[in-house]
């Protein structure tokens, strides 16, 4: 992966809506003249500049793995993803340390009416294509043994004690954590690193027994702060 990804065909839409941090000025721009529903839905089928997209999406999810590679052991062997996107996180972390077995928890659709913000228990966003994530994951180097999709609205999640859980911008960030609090118990044993964005750090206290802030956002819509949670109270 030489400082870029190799990216499936037309899969840059979709990168570009689940990270929309990689929209150029210009794009940002059109979003913001013409709303959200015209700009996923128009404006990022047909005039999307995907130029630059495979090397900033890269460059991205090399700085979100700088962000949390100091709480992955060598011991750590399966990963929970919920909310991954097409996957660039786990695709580097693969890429970097050996026998890791991933799994996701994404949805396979793509809403009409993005909107990047908390949606509460409403849960009703999705920007994702499995066809797409499969190939992006196996073109940048996971063995098609080693990982498994799961869809949030069809599929029994899978049941085994995670070593390491991340959801960046999506667990707390657009919907409830409380909608996967009973499943995370299951799969979770007390020093299971859980990891995720959130407007409520102070909240989650009263959930874990420990809950450490390893970054605050101050440039995304909401100014979150990325925590690792441990051991459900
Ligand atoms: C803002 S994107 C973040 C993607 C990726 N984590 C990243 O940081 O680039 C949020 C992702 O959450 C997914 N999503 C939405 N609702 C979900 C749910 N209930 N369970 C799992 N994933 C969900 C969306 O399809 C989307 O890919």
């Amino acid at each position: 992966m030489d400082n870029k990804f190799l990216l499936p065909k037309k899969s840059e839409r979709i990168i570009l809506l689940q990270r929309i941090d990689l929209a150029s000025p210009f794009e940002k721009k059109l979003r913001k003249l013409f709303g959200r529903y015209i700009f996923s839905n128009f404006i990022t089928k047909y005039f999307l500049n995907k130029k630059n997209i495979a090397s900033n999406y890269y460059e991205t999810m090399l700085n979100e793995y700088f962000s949390i590679k100091h709480l992955i052991n060598k011991e750590d062997k399966l990963f929970l993803s919920i909310g991954s996107g097409i996957g660039g996180l786990e695709a580097i972390i693969n890429e970097r340390l050996d026998n890791k077995s991933f799994y996701f928890i994404e949805r396979n659709y793509i809403s009409k009416k993005v909107k990047y913000g908390w949606g509460g228990m409403n849960n009703a966003e999705a920007y994702n294509n499995f066809d797409l994530q499969k190939q992006f994951l196996e073109n940048n180097g996971m063995n098609k043994n080693n990982f498994y999709v799961f869809d949030y609205d069809r599929d029994e999640f899978p049941i085994m004690k995670f070593d390491i859980i991340t959801s960046l911008f999506s667990l707390d960030y657009h919907y409830d954590f409380n909608l996967y609090i009973d499943y995370l118990k299951k799969v979770s044993r007390n020093d299971t690193k859980i990891i995720f964005d959130t407007i409520r750090a102070d909240y989650f206290l009263k959930i874990f027994k420990n809950v450490e802030i390893i970054n605050t956002e101050l440039d995304t819509v909401h100014k979150s702060k990325r925590i690792v949670c441990r051991n459900f109270i």
